[in-house]
């Protein structure tokens, strides 16, 4: 695979020669462990939600990052926290409300499943975050690799799971000459290698390392199988679903002439667009006038 900057580390390539000489070996894997633990000592990030321990501050963290870079994640996490402070909270708040502060994250489906499993933590659990994978996962918007971050960060528990930085790092230190790597052909590696007394740190240490790789090597994710290029935000119907919300919010209440005027070029998938915002419950139409759920 072609680097784009030289990989500064002799451990790594010290790794990468033992996998080749004899497969993932006991020494193979204290090697791996010890390259990341290295650079987590000396990188490791300190970010907001790792300061804490309160799963709910933990939980709107895992959502915000499942497709928002930490950058941005950052400043949007502190103002959704002052905003909505608990379960209680954020269960409680209008729909509008929480897209209000959302407004710059994209995908705004999670902004309403986050409310959505705020509601569910507070009629269901009196409050409080089950802390088991399985439980979690049958909360709106959280998938089988959220649950797990989150039972993992927020719990410290042990369990096994595959997300796009720990992909990352897996690929080009165990796979590094392979094509089409499966998401099971890596999960043994990951048991394998958890640190089972720290798995919260353990994983916060290969998510470092798999952001430190992404700017120092051509993408390794392009050898997984699940792999797809990333689509052109720029005129997807994403953008207009977005801009569609951020004017309702801004405007409160607009009538559907008035909103088709504004993104007058947009007009060929505006209907379209509308029609499926109504039907997620986004949006209220009646008599023309469209106005936030
Ligand atoms: N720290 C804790 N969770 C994280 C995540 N999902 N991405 C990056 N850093 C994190």
């Amino acid at each position: 695979m072609p680097e784009k900057a030289h990989e500064p580390s002799r451990a790594l390539e010290r790794l990468q020669r033992e996998i080749a000489a004899h497969g993932c070996s006991d020494r193979a894997i204290a090697l791996f462990r010890q390259l990341i633990c290295d650079y987590f000592k000396s990188h490791g990030r300190d970010l907001a939600w790792r300061r804490t321990r309160d799963p709910y501050r933990i939980f709107v963290s895992e959502i915000m990052l499942q497709q928002t870079q930490v950058s941005r994640v950052e400043t949007k996490y502190q103002e959704f926290i002052a905003a909505f402070p608990d379960f209680e909270t954020l269960a409680a708040a209008p729909l509008r409300d929480v897209l209000g502060v959302w407004q710059g994250m994209g995908y705004n489906r999670r902004a309403r499943a986050l409310k959505e499993a705020a509601e569910r933590v507070v009629q269901e659990f009196g409050g409080h975050l089950p802390g088991d994978e399985a439980v979690l996962a049958t909360l709106p918007g959280i998938g089988k690799a959220t649950a797990s971050s989150i039972a993992a960060f927020a719990f410290n528990r042990p369990v096994v799971f595959i997300e796009t930085n720990i992909r990352r790092v897996f690929i080009h230190c165990f796979f590094h000459d392979a094509q089409r790597v499966r998401d099971e052909d890596i999960l043994p590696l990951v048991q394998k290698t958890l640190h089972p007394e720290h798995p919260r740190e353990w994983y916060w240490a290969l998510m470092d390392y798999g952001t430190m790789l992404k700017t120092r090597v051509e993408n390794p994710n392009r050898q997984s199988a699940s792999y797809k290029k990333q689509t052109s935000f720029e005129g997807s119907d994403r953008q207009l679903r977005g801009k569609v919300l951020r004017l309702l919010l801004e405007e409160g209440e607009m009538d559907e002439a008035e909103l088709a005027a504004h993104l007058a070029d947009e007009d060929m998938r505006l209907e379209r667009i509308l029609a499926a915002l109504e039907k997620e419950g986004f949006l209220i139409r009646e008599g023309g006038q469209l106005r936030i759920a």
